[in-house]
């Protein structure tokens, strides 16, 4: 016996319409399951054994979880709700209706890749502070990042909490130095591999080099890369082959 959930559930679920909209259709008689009309969307189906259909669309069974790749865009908050800002869930089809969540936070005004689910498990192991997950970030700073600072980053510097940041992998991309009418300055590109997940870590990272930090892009975390041709405030569903590197994501070490 597989598991029986209300007719107008299970249609809204697999993204049919809203729970009203629904209730509606099923009402005006446009739902027949295993071929007969039902009027009443409190009726039960069995997920494995019922054919629903509207308008004579077949409905497959909902997905028991979904994950959306999402390029996150400056200006969003990293969750569910907020009395202030816009979130991340705004981005996402149903990601209210599903109680999607985010997987870890981005600053508002950090960029990139963010995976949104309802899998609580997998997010979980994710997140795990024992998975180390790594997490490459591309960042401009202010200042000239030196190779003295790759070796500082390789051992772990000390930003303020029990113990230094795990060693991680800084890599030097461009430093040049700009000139305005206010002055010369420096400013360099770099892209930084961390194994944690702590709060403003990359910001705090290049703090304790003496940097600031004015632009910072999430690239890849564990298998997940940003696609390039996903733009800014889109995102899409991940592939059944990511799903599944995610769930194979163990400890990922410095290369
Ligand atoms: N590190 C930061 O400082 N900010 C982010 O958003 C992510 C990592």
């Amino acid at each position: 016996m597989g598991k029986a959930v209300r007719l107008d559930k299970f249609l809204a679920d697999a993204g049919a319409g809203t729970r009203s909209e629904v209730k509606k259709m099923i009402q005006k008689g446009f739902v027949q399951v295993n071929g007969t009309v039902v009027k009443k969307p409190e009726q039960k189906v069995e997920l494995s054994a019922d054919k629903v259909e509207v308008n004579g669309k077949i409905m497959g069974a909902a997905p028991e979880f979904v994950y959306y790749l999402l390029h996150k865009p400056a200006g969003y908050v990293s969750a569910t709700e907020d009395a202030r800002d816009k979130t991340v869930l705004e981005l996402v089809p149903c990601g209210k209706r599903r109680n999607l969540f985010p997987v870890g936070r981005l600053d508002k005004d950090t960029e990139g890749l963010l995976l949104i689910t309802d899998d609580g498990a997998l997010a979980h192991e994710l997140l795990s502070p024992k998975k180390h997950v790594d997490k490459t970030y591309y960042a401009l700073v202010d200042g000239q990042v030196t190779e003295d600072d790759v070796k500082k980053i390789a051992v772990g510097v000390d930003i303020g909490e029990e113990k230094p940041t795990l060693p991680a992998k800084l890599e030097i991309l461009s430093v040049k130095e700009n000139l305005t009418n206010e002055g010369a300055f420096w400013q360099s590109e770099i892209r930084l591999t961390i194994h944690e997940g702590k709060f403003h870590q990359v910001k705090r990272m290049m703090e304790a080099l003496g940097k600031k930090v004015t632009y910072l892009k999430r690239l890849s975390m564990g298998p997940l890369v940003l696609p390039k041709e996903l733009k800014k405030g889109e995102c899409r569903p991940l592939t059944a082959e990511e799903v599944n590197a995610l769930k194979k994501t163990d400890k990922n070490l410095v290369k």
